[in-house]
């Protein structure tokens, strides 16, 4: 998708589709009160084009909610789709960046592939460009990569149309918001391959592929490596699969950067989690292709991270292997001794991602890591407490938890946080070891796991990410296709750049 701004006014505009926006202005809420609709634009032409129907009121400018309109006196354009942003005095621009998406995903829908989008006015020009950019590019993403029949629908330009000061800062917002959206449909990208067409070694190379072209240092360490730096954890994981398993390092030093903090990126590559010898159910294994989900998610945040140049050193350790069954698989009761020294009783072998993890956590702080954040398709357990709204995140540190919330206002993701308090350590006391890898009781699974991520974590300040009820979306919205979400990506490209200012 080829992005732009122009000063274009709205009545030369020559795409397939104009596009604006609506919102609900009246303020009363009593909900017998007729809505008061008003296009978010005062432009009089596309104004008096919307007019008529409007007042008809059959649209009601609920969010994501589409108006066509053919033919459009006095403008150049044959098509205007209006998209409601619902109350004007509720609308953010996270509802914004949906509502370009829901035009995006509209525009493709029809086969048209040039689109023109009027920002509201109401906001912040370069703010809506961001927004926008975002917004349609990841509207732009379809899952439905191996079929034959397979029409390729991406759009092929989108001009958002700013007409007032605020250029520059606008056209560098936008250019902002396309390389993260094209960073998070790289994680789409990533997590949508089958296992047999994404293994540890296929994540390595994209890796290795991905550093080259962005210019960040990586190395791809196998099975040897492994042993040598005695992580006994993602050893334990990766003996039952004759699949090779990667460990992927990657490095962001700019020069410009003080020696600290250094980010540690902590990702779970797990490329198929059949639950090992504790065997999952048939019913659904299939969905377990997207358990390297946090693993791809931190490798677009390095993309990200790459091309916008904050001034932090960055480093990203990706723990991929398959959890497989096999004579040679890990079995339950068995004892692991991980690379921090730590001895672990493994209860059940599908707890497996915080063994990976625990690895990859301790080498990250081993490699200077002072800061960590890990992402991972971790628990069943988050998506029991928190539903396919929210993602779970822990910390373990007030300031280094802020920095996050701050980054969720710029991303406009939804993460809950939910604790990892002492008291629940009780959880993960072994008879036989130092820890277990499962609570002693079924509650509060995801917390559970995070104690066990904390004991490799220690007194680093240290970010949580446990995405498995969110990773994978199966239907379509208005604003996104169904499959990988790229959930966690915008965040963690905002965390760390909150450290780069
Ligand atoms: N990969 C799964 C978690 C998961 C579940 C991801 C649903 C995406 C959707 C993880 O490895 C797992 O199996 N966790 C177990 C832990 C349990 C055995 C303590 C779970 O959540 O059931
Ligand atoms: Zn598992
Ligand atoms: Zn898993």
């Amino acid at each position: 998708m080829k992005l732009e701004l122009a000063r274009t006014a709205p009545l030369e505009v020559g795409a397939d589709l104009l596009v604006v926006f609506a919102a609900d202005q009246n303020s009363n809420k009593d909900k017998n009160t007729k809505p008061d609709l008003a296009l978010l634009t005062s432009d009089d032409r596309v104004k008096r084009a919307a007019s008529h129907v409007l007042d008809g009121g059959e649209f009601k400018a609920k969010p994501n909610e589409t108006l066509l309109l053919h033919a459009p006196a006095e403008l150049k354009v044959t098509r205007l789709l209006v998209v409601g942003l619902g109350a004007s005095s509720k609308a953010k621009i996270h509802d914004l960046r949906k509502a370009a998406g829901t035009a995006v995903r509209f525009a493709k829908a029809r086969g048209w592939r040039s689109l023109a989008v009027l920002p509201p006015e109401a906001f912040d020009a370069a703010e809506s460009a961001r927004a926008i950019a975002e917004g349609a590019v990841v509207a732009d993403f379809d899952s439905d990569t191996y079929r034959t029949d397979r029409k390729d629908s991406t759009i092929a330009s989108l001009t958002v149309l700013v007409s007032g000061g605020k250029q520059e800062e606008a056209a560098k917002s936008l250019r902002e918001g396309e390389i993260v959206a094209e960073s998070q449909n790289f994680a789409r990208t990533l997590i949508n391959e089958p296992s047999n067409r994404m293994t540890p070694t296929i994540l390595g190379q994209r890796a290795a592929e991905m550093a080259s072209e962005f210019g960040l240092k990586c190395e791809v360490h196998g099975a040897e490596k492994l042993r040598e730096l005695k992580m006994g954890a993602f050893l334990g994981v990766a003996q039952g699969s004759d699949e090779p398993p990667a460990l992927i390092v990657m490095r962001y030093e700019p020069e410009d950067a003080p020696a600290e903090p250094v980010l540690g990126l902590v990702g779970k590559g797990i490329t198929f989690d059949s639950g090992g010898l504790s065997l999952k159910p048939a019913d659904s294994m299939e969905k377990m292709k997207y358990d390297m989900a946090g693993g791809a998610s931190m490798l677009a945040a390095m993309r990200a991270i790459a091309q916008l140049k904050p001034k932090v050193r960055v480093l990203c350790v990706v723990c991929a292997t398959e959890n497989m069954v096999s004579g040679k698989a890990q079995k339950p009761g068995d004892v692991q001794i991980a690379m921090s020294g730590k001895s672990i009783e493994v209860l059940n072998t599908d707890a497996e991602g915080r063994l990976v993890l625990a690895d990859g956590l301790f080498y990250a702080r081993q490699l200077g890591a002072t800061h960590l954040i890990n992402a991972a398709t971790l628990t069943g357990a988050v998506a029991i407490a928190l539903g396919q709204v929210n993602a779970g995140v822990f910390s373990n540190d007030e300031p280094t938890y802020q920095r996050f919330v701050q980054a969720l206002e710029k991303s406009g993701e939804k993460f809950w946080r939910l604790p990892v308090d002492e008291e629940y350590r009780d959880q993960i006391v072994s008879s036989i070891a130092d820890i277990r890898n499962t609570g002693l009781t079924r509650y509060g699974g995801a917390t559970n796991a995070a104690m066990f991520l904390r004991e490799f974590v220690d007194e680093t300040p240290w970010v949580h990410l446990d995405i498995a009820g969110m990773a994978w979306l199966d239907a379509d919205k208005p604003w996104i296709a169904r499959g990988p979400s790229g959930i966690s990506v915008r965040s963690i490209v905002e965390w760390v750049r909150g450290f780069g200012v």
